[in-house]
């Protein structure tokens, strides 16, 4: 049986009725993450990807959770848009580097469907792999892939021709010390939880749009900028 954790109703109803379709097992849990309504210990494998990392405020915070969600020697398996993707342009003729955003920044604002105007955190791959390891998790595997996790219908970007990073694959695992219990980590100190931007997002209820899979607008609660919010670069 597996477990899926997302905090859209709209989400969680399109996806358990694609399972039942299907036939498959799936129970589906409406909770935010991170601090899943889950037991300890509970999972063989623990998935996340094609647009959840950028939701997490803290992402230590999810590492935590998901080592505290997985037996002994269960496995995390992460695949996700690589974090410099939001630094290309969608230009069709040559890839540009965006000059209102950063590698480094907080966040910045999603200007393009499905996710427009709302919020994303950036997190760099370093950080990405120092939270999982500072977890207590041993990481296996981390690749990066020129193939972007989805292509938006009628563009063609020349940044997803094969010659820059569009997407990340990460497999991690959890010991098999049944002792072992993952400790806070001291390697993400450079850039903790986004708390210092956290007091200016305003989670604003939004209408539930129709269920589109892998569309992030039917989300109950997004996060919207106010004035201030991301260090817009050249805006
Ligand atoms: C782009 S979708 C990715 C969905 C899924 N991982 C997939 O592969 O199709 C992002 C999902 O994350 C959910 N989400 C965002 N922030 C969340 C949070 N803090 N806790 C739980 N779910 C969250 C949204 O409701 C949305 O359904």
């Amino acid at each position: 049986m597996s477990e899926a954790v997302d905090y859209s109703a709209v989400t969680t109803g399109a996806a358990r009725r694609r399972a039942a379709a299907l036939g498959l097992a799936c129970r589906y849990v409406v909770a935010e993450l991170p601090g899943a309504p889950l037991r300890d210990g509970c999972a063989d494998l623990v998935y996340t990807g094609k647009g959840a990392l950028i939701w997490m405020r803290d992402l230590a915070a999810w590492a935590r959770d998901v080592a505290r969600l997985l037996r002994p020697a269960g496995h995390l398996f992460v695949y996700e848009a690589h974090p410099a993707a939001a630094l290309w342009s969608w230009d069709a003729d040559e890839p540009r580097i965006r000059a209102d955003r950063s590698y480094f920044g907080d966040c910045f604002v999603n200007d393009t469907f499905p996710g427009n105007g709302a919020v994303e955190f950036q997190w760099t791959l370093g950080e990405i792999v120092n939270v999982v390891l500072a977890a207590g998790l041993e990481l296996l595997h981390l690749a990066e892939h020129p193939e972007p996790f989805w292509r938006p219908g009628g563009i063609t970007a020349a940044a997803w021709s094969g010659r820059l990073p569009n997407a990340f694959s990460l497999l991690a695992r959890r010991s098999r010390q049944t002792s072992q219990h993952p400790q806070p980590g001291r390697l993400h100190e450079d850039r903790p939880a986004r708390d210092r931007v956290a007091p200016h997002v305003h989670l604003i209820p939004v209408e539930p749009g129709p269920a589109v899979v892998g569309d992030p607008v039917g989300v109950q609660q997004r996060p919207r900028p106010q004035q201030g919010f991301c260090r817009r670069i050249g805006s």
